[in-house]
């Protein structure tokens, strides 16, 4: 098998199966229960909780347990959106951003009467830093933008909307969704107010993610009814999922550099080789794209079909987010880059990882030739 879909989700590390399933059975006590199987529960969740805030070089309590980064994502929006609608109702995101992100800030329009400003990107996917310099007012009081795009993988600058933001608004709150850098490229957290993160990106498990909020910026919980993350979510603690997510995370930020360099490397082999056939364009820009993605069209293609067939040779690709593949239209992603619409409706997702091989790559590069000679054009 050729696991090439690494930004839908990654495969268990083993190590972290291996502690996951050593303690599955011994570690069941509530972490809120009193009694000494419930201490020794909660004093391995709060051990795990400061290795993640120490990898995060932020504080033990700015360091929330979610049950992925869709939660995270919601818990930030909603909660600052509800926090502080006495200051102001605006909220500005990009039209790129993740569906848990774009959804949420549409229901808040629709629902709750927010006014959302979406900043647009250019045909690279660069945002339009002057779009946004615009559209801060006194009444803002979220920004929220990804770092790394799920789709297509450009790089937003982060340090630059920082200042944009703080210099218009102090006040404005700094959301940034994180998920596809974690474990991938060096992130800096001191300057932003909310961070997103999942597990089951970085080799961990499903159900299980972070939302880091710094102490100087509140929120409403979405989750009442119990003192778990501070009074932010309740209900009873995943505490496993919880406890090893500190060792997934170590093991996903260990070796930074050498796994993106060695990525860098496989990206631009696979780019190369995949250029050189006819009506093949690629969507990602080389510069500022992370290396970890390559969106990729093979015009005239159906991408499900393209899917389908490279399924033959037991090769896994995407054709967009894993949360919007049941729609059929092009990605929003493209769209708004202003991909043509016969490009952009053939675009498919490769997705690599430290774990690949070249010799994956290289039978990859020959089942999609196979794959172009024998599939027929469908439009
Ligand atoms: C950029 C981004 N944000 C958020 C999410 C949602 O993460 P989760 O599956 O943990 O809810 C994803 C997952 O595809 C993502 O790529």
């Amino acid at each position: 098998m050729i696991y090439l879909d690494y930004t839908a989700t990654t495969p268990l590390n083993p190590e972290v199966t291996k502690t996951y399933t050593k303690l599955l059975n011994e570690l069941f006590a509530n972490p809120d229960s009193i009694h000494k199987l419930g201490l020794e529960t909660e004093s391995l969740m709060n051990k795990s909780r400061q290795l993640i805030a120490d990898m995060l070089h932020v504080k033990y309590d700015e360091v929330l347990f979610t049950s992925g980064a869709s939660e995270a994502n919601n818990m930030a929006i909603k909660g600052v959106a509800f926090q502080y609608a006495n200051r102001g109702k605006h909220i500005i995101t990009s039209t790129c951003e993740h569906s848990s992100v774009y959804e949420t800030c549409h229901q808040l329009e629709k629902v709750f009467g927010y006014e959302i400003t979406y900043i647009n990107v250019d045909s690279y996917g660069k945002l339009d830093l002057e779009q946004l310099n615009q559209a801060i007012r006194k009444d803002t009081i979220l920004v929220s933008i990804m770092h790394i795009n799920n789709e297509v993988g450009f790089i937003n600058p982060v340090d630059q909307i920082v200042k944009i933001v703080r210099e218009k608004n102090p006040l404005t709150k700094i959301h940034i969704d994180m998920v596809q850098s974690l474990g991938k490229v060096p992130i800096d957290l001191s300057q932003i107010d909310l961070a997103s993160f999942s597990a089951h990106k970085i080799y961990g498990l499903k159900g299980s993610g972070i939302l880091m909020k710094k102490n100087s910026c509140q929120i409403v919980p979405l989750i009442s009814g119990g003192q778990q993350e501070f009074n932010l979510r309740a209900g009873t603690s995943n505490v496993l999922t919880n406890i090893v997510l500190a060792k997934t995370m170590r093991l996903a930020l260990e070796n930074l550099n050498d796994k993106l360099m060695k990525v860098k490397q496989m990206n631009h082999y696979l780019r190369e080789r995949l250029i050189l056939n006819e009506g093949v364009v690629i969507n990602t820009p080389l510069t500022n794209g992370s290396p970890y993605i390559i969106n990729v069209s093979f015009v005239g293609y159906k991408p499900e079909v393209f899917v389908h067939e490279l399924e033959k040779y037991e090769i896994y690709v995407s054709t967009r987010s894993a949360c919007s593949t049941k729609s059929n239209q092009m990605s929003r992603t493209l769209e708004m880059m202003k991909v043509d619409p016969a490009i952009g409706s053939s675009a498919i997702r490769i997705s690599l990882s430290a774990l690949t091989s070249q010799q994956e790559l290289d039978t990859f590069i020959n089942a999609v030739q196979e794959t172009m000679k024998n599939l027929k054009k469908q439009r």
